[in-house]
């Protein structure tokens, strides 16, 4: 992985900093006391790392469960197929439950998850994306706690990927396209 390949920053490391405080905070306000932890529920794998980062900013107690989507392959064009290869442990009925993500694009894939996730019959079921693509909306998304909006680019780092590379990036960048053959 070489920098070079990487043409632009959309969002620095100090700008991710400030966003997931900001979203913490918000998150912290939304919620003040539950009478049961809050459940985070953190999409695979593009989320793994803004999930660490969100969840000690939240002051509630919670706990954490995670669900793998399969949807983009390894190119940059959503299918809109969306497949669970690995579901929750935890059920969610009556429950708290938070969602994260990492980027809302068309929206294709997470207006299935919320769908899915209704039919369990949540208590409450709120949403937060770090990026926003509103530019790529196919499908219209209510986002709560919303991250930093994002031009129609393909973004990698901080969890996102392109052929499952890239995600350590400490921030997020634009690939070049000639380095995504
Ligand atoms: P959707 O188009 O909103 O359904 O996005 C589906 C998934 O595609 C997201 O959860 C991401 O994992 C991935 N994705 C969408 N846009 C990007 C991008 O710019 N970079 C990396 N992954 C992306
Ligand atoms: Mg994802």
């Amino acid at each position: 992985m070489k920098t070079h390949e990487i043409t632009k920053i959309l969002v620095s490391e100090e700008e991710i900093k400030k966003t997931v405080q900001r979203l913490g905070a918000e998150i912290n306000a939304h919620y003040g006391q539950l009478d049961r932890e809050l459940i985070v529920v953190g999409l695979l794998r593009g989320s793994f790392i803004f999930m660490a980062d969100l969840v000690r900013q939240i002051k509630i107690p919670l706990v954490v469960d995670f669900m793998t989507l399969a949807s983009y392959g390894d190119g940059t064009v959503s299918s809109g197929d969306v497949k669970v290869v690995m579901d929750l442990d935890s059920s969610i009925e009556d429950r708290d439950v938070l969602l994260v993500e990492d980027i809302v694009d068309t929206g294709r894939t997470f207006s299935k998850v919320i769908r899915m996730m209704r039919n369990r019959n949540p208590r409450s079921l709120k949403i937060c994306a770090f990026l926003n693509k509103p530019a790529a909306r196919i499908v219209d998304i209510d986002i709560d706690f919303c991250g930093v909006d994002i031009p129609n680019e393909f973004a990698v780092g901080y969890g996102l990927d392109y052929a499952q590379g890239y995600r350590q990036l400490p921030y997020v960048g634009v690939l070049d396209p000639d380095s995504a053959q």
